[in-house]
């Protein structure tokens, strides 16, 4: 037993979890405008639970302009209307408590909505009683922005109010204003926007770039970036040495920790986007930080065995005694693993995903081995995409509506959906998934099923030397040990069992068609994962 595992009592939910992603204008449409609402989440609950998973972490939802679809609140408290109202929030969290599934909220405090009355309050005069609960500055000399940083959709971050004669920062869109989190009173409010959900019944969180919350109290100019290539977006051109990961912000991330332990059980998911390195302090200090910094090494890997071998060494090896692993596999804001690594291999990264030691996250429609839809430019929606066009940056293909069923619309809405639909919604979708026993959706129900043995779900992991395309490695309980050999590969190869190991059981293959003993050497075949129980 890995002696990072605390006894079995220590152990929290979340450690234990699946947590699925819904993008909620894309999950289902109750009320027939084309745009996913939380009453048609609530009608699928019973879909997540046949399907296994622990926990629903829900984009989003709040009233907003939808400049950045919902990552531009305007009011923290309360359900945009196109979503429903609080009083389908509270039937969603009941339902699905019942069901024993946990629901988490998106957590956005690093900006609101130019909309949000603090921030019109703010701009209305100098002397406004919230004029410093955002980041306003004064031009340089002959009226340029006041540094040099740009904002991650492309063009500079600071823009002129006319009005006041400052410039304000935004990190994202000029509709984003980022508040300032060095003003106690922004964090006492803001705190207090988690104890209204809390209150409510909700689970935890994930908390919006939370590395970026405090910018630097010099304002100095961020160094150019000599990594910077054409595939990369523009703000990379710069190192953001001074407006991300500034030193203060793990006190800041303390004070919301505070808030979630006044509650049992809640937790907190932090988006970081940080080498691994950085990543890990967002724990904090003997883990009273971010409960899991969310790891995007999946995403951002190329499907090559050595470089995804690699990856999770890394991950592994920088981990704080502490720190409770975390896996991301697709979210809203990059290509679904499925166009990453080609439909055959979405199988063996389900494998992956649902084996490695950690927290998994699915992203709605993963698990249909949904993929990106190519989104003709007169249906494009995403402001990172239309800002940059013709650049490959726009968001709208990996957040297409979720195939349910083989019905027009695929069952997501009587109507047109706000995106395109995969034109193959028809073989790929829940009801015919739900019939096929060879199914993608039948592989990761069949894998959260397993992950609940304790070694799976709390186990140690061993990585195994990676060999041509296999990838390999151990994960041990107290009750069983599983070999995992993922063949990244489109040819057949052979795997010997490490020593020590006499034989085994192949549990499953992510071609579902094969149950059986293995002696110490088997055959892995194309772009075949095998989980193995093996016999000491
Ligand atoms: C990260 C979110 O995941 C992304 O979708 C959003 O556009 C930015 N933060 C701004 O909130």
């Amino acid at each position: 037993m890995n002696e990072r595992i605390d006894v079995e009592s220590a152990i929290q939910w979340w450690q234990r979890a699946v947590i699925y992603q819904v993008y909620p204008r894309s999950f289902a449409d109750s009320n027939g405008d084309g745009v996913g609402d939380l009453a048609g989440i609530t009608s699928h609950l019973d879909y997540l639970a046949w399907l296994g998973i622990d926990a629903i972490w829900i984009s989003p939802i709040f009233p907003s302009p939808m400049a950045d679809f919902g990552y531009d609140v305007a009011n923290y408290v309360d359900v945009d209307p196109l979503f429903g109202s609080l009083a389908d929030l509270d039937r969603l969290l009941a339902e699905a408590h019942a069901r024993g599934i946990r629901v988490l909220l998106d957590f956005v405090p690093n900006h609101t909505s130019d909309q949000h009355p603090w921030f019109l309050e703010s701009r209305s005069s100098r002397d406004s009683a919230h004029r410093d609960w955002y980041v306003w500055r004064d031009p340089r000399p002959g009226g340029s922005p006041p540094t040099n940083w740009l904002s991650n959709f492309g063009g500079p971050a600071w823009t002129w109010d006319e009005e006041t004669q400052q410039y304000y920062y935004h990190a994202f869109l000029p509709q984003q204003p980022d508040l300032n989190w060095r003003n106690p009173e922004v964090r006492t409010a803001l705190e207090g926007v988690l104890r209204f959900w809390l209150d409510r019944g909700v689970d935890g969180f994930r908390v919006d770039v939370i590395w970026q919350l405090v910018k630097d109290a010099e304002f100095r100019d961020n160094p150019p970036n000599p990594a910077y290539g054409p595939a990369l977006a523009p703000h990379h051109r710069l190192v953001s040495l001074y407006n991300a990961d500034r030193p203060e912000v793990h006190e800041v991330i303390r004070g919301l920790r505070a808030v979630l332990d006044e509650y049992p059980e809640r937790v907190m998911l932090g988006e970081i986007d940080l080498p691994i390195e950085r990543l890990m302090s967002y724990y904090g200090e003997s883990g009273g930080g971010v409960h899991l910094p969310l790891n995007f090494l999946l995403l951002i890997t190329p499907w090559d065995p050595a470089r995804i071998d690699e990856a999770i060494r890394r991950y592994e090896a920088a981990l704080p005694a502490y720190g409770w692993p975390n896996w991301v596999l697709s979210n809203h804001d990059t290509p679904r693993v499925a166009t990453r690594s080609g439909d055959a291999q979405a199988r063996v990264a389900a494998m992956l995903l649902l084996t490695l030691r950690g927290t998994p996250t699915v992203y709605y429609g993963d698990e249909l081995g949904m993929r990106d839809v190519p989104v003709p430019p007169d249906r494009e929606r995403d402001p990172f995409g239309l800002r940059l066009p013709g650049q490959g940056f726009g968001r709208d293909p990996q957040r297409t509506p979720m195939q349910w069923s083989t019905a027009t619309n695929a069952g997501f809405s009587d109507v047109e959906p706000w995106l395109p639909l995969d034109t193959e919604y028809a073989t790929r979708n829940v009801e015919v998934e739900r019939d096929d026993g060879d199914s993608m959706l039948r592989l990761y129900r069949r894998l959260i099923e397993l992950r609940r043995t304790p070694a799976l779900a709390v186990g140690s992991l061993e990585c195994l030397p990676q060999d041509g395309d296999v990838v390999s490695y151990i994960r041990r309980g107290a009750d069983a040990s599983f070999l995992v050999a993922l063949n990244m590969g489109e040819t057949d190869r052979q795997v010997t069992l490490p020593e020590g190991c006499h034989g085994g059981v192949v549990v499953i293959s992510t071609h579902l068609d094969r149950q059986e003993l293995v002696s110490t050497r088997f055959t892995l075949r194309a772009n075949e994962g095998l989980l193995i129980e093996v016999t000491d």
